[in-house]
């Protein structure tokens, strides 16, 4: 079951029904959240129904389309349009994705989109990303190096820059850990599946040279060992990733280096 946080004493409402297009003969209905901090009212979930014939194929297309034509009010995050940025993530009929990659005709019959889950709500589909980009930074993002720097570039193997594969093209969307049940219940102090998936990206690369600092910062009852393989975080990952892999990664180094 998909939750929430809800702003204080609140529930989700029945919103506004916008009227269908007219002389429209391909209709679909979109139901979508809606929550505005500025006003005293409940979050609701509004009804549009929009001409799939004058719309794109992807969900983003149909969010556009709704704010251009529709409700210019309705706000959701986007940018590259592509699965690039990472930024149009949300839970679309039930799913935790990227608008602009997910295509309408995956979904059958009504389209219904939330906020991604257990995050507080900026606004409509905005969730609030404070936390979670402190817990990405707070992984050391960067190559640690202590060697006098190489005069033109730190050199890494074809085979250790393999071992990048399957991490560096994560995006950041926060799809993974706003699936997580440990994440939602402990996300104060458990970092997450995205942020663990950065953690061993910098652990394996060849050129860092603070493995074992990095290490240390995990050895933590909490921020590492919360991750219990549910595996919500690689079904749902959009760009295919798999963090309880890496994590699964992670735990075993510390064994290994344990004994
Ligand atoms: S691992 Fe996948 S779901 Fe998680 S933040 Fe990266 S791209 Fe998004
Ligand atoms: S708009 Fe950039 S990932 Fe969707």
């Amino acid at each position: 079951m998909v939750q929430f946080n809800l702003p204080k004493n609140s529930k989700i409402v029945t919103g506004k029904t916008w009227p269908k297009p007219e002389g429209a003969t391909n209709v679909r209905k979109f139901q979508i959240y809606r929550w505005n901090p500025d006003d005293e009212k409940n979050p609701s979930v509004d009804t549009y129904f929009l001409d799939m014939d004058r719309c794109g194929p992807m969900v983003l297309d149909a969010l556009i389309k709704i704010k251009n034509e529709i409700d210019p009010t309705l706000t959701f995050r986007r940018s590259c349009r592509e699965g690039i940025c990472g930024s149009c993530a949300m839970n679309i009929d039930g799913i935790n994705t990227l608008a602009c990659i997910y295509g309408l005709d995956e979904i059958k019959g009504d389209v219904r989109i939330f906020p991604l889950p257990h995050m507080s709500v900026v606004k409509d589909l905005i969730p609030d990303l404070t936390h979670f980009y402190a817990q990405h930074a707070s992984i050391m993002p960067w190559l640690e190096t202590k060697t006098n720097r190489p005069a033109k570039e730190w050199r890494q193997s074809i085979e250790d820059r393999k071992k990048l594969d399957g991490l560096y093209e994560c995006v950041m969307c926060a799809s993974c850990s706003t699936s997580c049940p440990s994440y939602w219940w402990n996300g104060d102090k458990y970092l997450g599946p995205a942020a663990l998936l950065h953690a061993y990206r910098w652990i394996i690369d060849s050129r860092d040279e603070a493995t074992g600092e990095r290490l240390d910062e995990l050895e933590d009852p909490f921020k590492l060992y919360r991750c219990h393989t549910i595996m919500n975080c690689a079904k749902t990952c959009p760009k295919g990733l798999n963090p309880a892999k890496a994590i699964a990664h992670i735990k075993k180094l510390m064994l290994e280096r344990a004994h």
